[in-house]
Parts: structure tokens; C-alpha cells; sequence
């Protein structure tokens, strides 16, 4: 989905800026937030949740992922991700993603909106392992 309709991106960078001010991140100071766009046209958000116990920590992209997941939705079209620098979601987050959606758009925007960087997923996590890749292995005959 290469070709993000100028109105569904101007309404994900709002919702995801909109999200980051819900960013709860005492120990980073990195505020997050992430807007994802599902194939029947909701949107959900998320901001980075972080724990005094570091490892519980869960990004922005990662919640709005879990929320749509719990919600229905299990295809992911577009994320966009806000950060005050403006980069790509992390490996971790990549990786979540991928299972829904490896050829979604991926957009980095600053906090003030202006996107800074867009590609696929695909593009983000090449060569990337997925329910396909899994089933595959599983089933190396195509008898399911
Ligand atoms: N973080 C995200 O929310 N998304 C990313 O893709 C990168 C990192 C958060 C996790 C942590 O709360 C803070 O940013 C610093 O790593």
C-alpha cells in the first residue's frame, strides 16, 4: 500500500500525535506515538508504556498493535510513528508488525508532523519471518 490516500495520512499523523501525549516514559523521556490504519478502515493508537522493571516496557507502535489485534483487526495497512527525531519503528516493533501486515506503509514523522522518512515494512524488515515463512516450514509439501 505504497500509495497512502493524502487524507488518511494527514488523520494518522494527527491520531498519532494525538497518542503521543499519553506517552508514559519516566525513565526514557522518549515519547512515542503511533497511529495504524487497518484494512477495514479503523485506526487505532498508541503510546510507549514504560516500567520501572525496564524489560516490561512496550512500545508505541507495539500497544496500537495489540489494540487492533483485540479489537478484530488483523490487517495492518499503515502505521505512522512520532518521535521527536522522526525514525522508523525498532526491530521488535518491526517484527510484530510483520505478522500483520508485511507490506504496509510505514511512516516517521517528527512532533511536529512533518513526515521524515516512509517506506513498506518489507522494505523495514527484509527478508522478514512470518506466518508464510512458519507454514512453510511446517508444511514443506503444501499439505496443510
Ligand atoms: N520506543 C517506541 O515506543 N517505539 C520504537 O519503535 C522505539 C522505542 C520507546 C520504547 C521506550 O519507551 C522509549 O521509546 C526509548 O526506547
Amino acid at each position: 500500500m505504497a500509495l497512502l490516500d493524502a487524507e488518511l495520512r494527514v488523520r494518522l499523523i494527527a491520531a498519532a500525535l494525538d497518542a503521543q501525549q499519553y506517552a508514559y516514559a519516566p525513565y526514557s523521556h522518549y515519547p512515542v506515538g503511533a497511529a495504524l490504519l487497518t484494512s477495514d478502515g479503523r485506526i487505532f493508537t498508541g503510546c510507549n508504556v514504560e516500567n520501572a522493571g525496564y524489560s516490561g516496557t512496550i512500545c508505541a507502535e507495539r500497544t496500537a498493535a495489540v489494540k487492533a489485534v483485540s479489537e478484530g483487526a488483523q490487517i495492518f495497512e499503515a502505521v505512522v510513528v512520532i518521535t521527536s527525531n522522526g525514525v522508523f519503528p525498532c526491530g521488535v516493533c518491526r517484527q510484530v508488525l510483520f505478522e500483520f501486515g508485511r507490506k504496509m506503509w510505514v511512516i516517521a514523522a517528527d512532533m511536529m508532523g512533518n513526515v521524515v522518512d516512509e517506506c513498506s515494512l518489507a522494505d523495514l524488515l527484509p527478508h522478514g519471518f512470518g506466518p508464510k515463512e512458519l507454514d512453510e516450514g511446517l508444511n514443506p509439501d503444501g499439505k496443510a
